[in-house]
């Protein structure tokens, strides 16, 4: 595992966007696992900056999101699939037939899950999935309790979820209670995984991801079996850690 120290969340996300970047301009025909929230929006804005500056090139670009709401139609303002377009894909050469989302308005949930993780072998796999952390530990809608081997499916989700994302919504009771998610055991077969975290709302989580044992409690906990997990955090989301991870690094794996 590689852990990176920032002292911001400007700098975490001038360095995810290297990363992304460099992994974009190496293989432009890569595929990218995307995440919503509010933690990689720093990130997203340096893409479509990178692209307006003639840096990047989307075109061959593949993408997956690792979740969506279920209930919300793509054009609900707070579906997964508008913050997507709204703060990404619409201002970049990304071809709409590459970008793939769970569809949570389909009538058999089961048969779209196998289907979507159908999309992801037929692509290839996952070159680098981008990842935030709830603050209960969880990795994309993976709530505590989700099997460490779980593939694309519905969960129903926690109460502390739906509060942490109550603040989209107005308030908690107008939050969907489902969602698909791409499994734990889906989120590990992708080939690097960069987790970004930021502020002190996540340094618990962050403890428990870095120091904690294993858990389907924490299901972030399972980073620690990937063998390219790069975690970048801001200074208030590493404020728990007890060991120093930072210590040592000189550079990160390179990209494949
Ligand atoms: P956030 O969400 O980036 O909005 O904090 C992360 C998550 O809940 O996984």
């Amino acid at each position: 595992m590689l852990v990176e120290i920032f002292p911001d969340y400007e700098t975490l996300s001038e360095r995810a966007y290297e990363i992304v970047a460099t992994l974009i301009r190496r293989k432009p025909n890569c595929v990218l696992g995307f995440a919503t929230g509010s933690t990689p929006l720093g990130l997203y804005r340096r893409l479509v900056e990178g692209y307006r500056r003639g840096e990047l090139d989307f075109s061959k670009v593949v993408t997956f999101n690792l979740d969506e709401y279920v209930g919300l139609p793509p054009s609900h303002p707070q579906s997964y699939h508008h913050f997507m377009w709204e703060n990404l894909f619409q201002h970049i050469n990304i071809n709409p037939s590459n970008v793939h989302l769970p569809n949570g308005m389909v009538d058999d949930i089961e048969v779209h899950c196998d289907w979507y993780e159908e999309q992801i072998r037929r692509a290839g796999g996952i070159d680098l999935q981008i990842l935030g952390i709830g603050p209960n530990g969880h990795l994309a809608f993976n709530e505590p309790g989700s099997s460490l081997g779980s593939r694309t499916r519905i969960k129903t989700l926690s109460q502390a979820t739906r509060r942490a994302n109550a603040r989209f919504f107005g308030s908690e009771e107008a939050v969907p209670r489902h969602a698909i998610t791409m499994g734990i055991g889906t989120i590990m077969e992708a080939r690097r995984l960069l987790l970004l975290a930021s502020g002190r709302a996540k340094a618990r989580a962050v403890r428990a991801m870095l120091e904690g044992p294993i858990s389907a409690m924490v299901s972030a906990t399972i980073v620690q079996l990937h063998r390219y997990a790069h975690v970048l955090l801001d200074a208030e989301a590493a404020s728990e850690l007890a060991y120093n991870h930072h210590d040592g690094i000189s550079e990160p794996f390179d990209v494949h």
